[in-house]
């Protein structure tokens, strides 16, 4: 039985990609990596692309639908991670790589619940990744918290209250995923008067990188799924 690993590659730079994940990338026999888009590259697989061999590594991309619909994402789930366990069960070593955490909003989570029900005999190992969040903060230079402040993480999909919510009571609120309701969290942050402490960042860490800190700019943007904004 070979071993099991789930691999933060971090938010898209080479260069973020912590010295444990690249040495496991370069020594497992399969790399598993995440696509929601059968027409897009994998952004995981993009930023280890230089770490990896493809003569001697098997490399998978696999398709996990853009959805909350839960029917069309357990097959999805399920088909992964029996791939996981049969490479492993076969003495195949098998990363699986995320973007950013592995352990943070991401699609790994799921795949770990099932492997530890279905072939509780695996051996899972995670390599923690440095997540967007901290990746956007560098890149802004933003202190996220200090002393006594809090902090609070909302995908943006939780919906306006529990963004106003947080507003309400953290001195720093992050917001992932937030284009699908990118126009409704503009017209809350106008209203709470937040425009001057609102960051936007997208592709951080990649050559698609855009960072935004002019409140009308942010606005009149049309952001991509890879995008995040920290309002202080
Ligand atoms: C499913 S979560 C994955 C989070 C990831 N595991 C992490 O640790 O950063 C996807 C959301 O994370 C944020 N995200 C991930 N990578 C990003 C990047 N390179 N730049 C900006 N935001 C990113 C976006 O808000 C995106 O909608």
């Amino acid at each position: 039985m070979a071993a099991v690993y789930a691999v933060g590659v971090g938010p898209g730079d080479p260069e973020l990609v912590t010295r444990k994940a690249e040495r496991i990338l370069r020594s497992v026999d399969v790399i598993l990596a995440p696509v929601s888009n059968p027409v897009e590259a994998s952004v995981a697989l993009g930023t280890i692309r230089e770490f990896i061999d493809e003569s001697r590594q098997e490399i998978i991309v696999h398709q996990f639908p853009m959805t909350a619909d839960r029917a069309r994402l357990v097959p999805a789930w399920q088909e992964a991670a029996a791939l996981i366990a049969a490479h492993a069960e076969a003495g195949r070593s098998v990363a699986f790589i995320t973007i950013g955490d592995p352990l943070f909003y991401s699609t790994f989570i799921y795949l770990l619940r099932i492997l530890r029900e279905q072939w509780p005999q695996l051996t899972i190992e995670v390599v923690p990744g440095i997540s967007s969040i901290n990746a956007a903060a560098a890149e802004t230079a933003l202190p996220l918290v200090e002393g006594d402040e809090k902090m609070v993480v909302i995908p943006a999909t939780a919906g306006v209250e529990q963004i106003q919510a947080a507003l309400d009571s953290c001195e720093t609120v992050v917001l992932l995923k937030v284009k699908p309701l990118f126009s409704a969290i503009i017209e809350l942050l106008r209203s709470a008067g937040r425009e001057r402490r609102t960051v936007f960042v997208e592709r951080v860490g990649s050559p698609r990188q855009k960072v935004l800190t002019d409140f009308e700019e942010i606005a009149a943007y049309s952001p991509d799924y890879l995008s995040l904004m920290i309002i202080k």
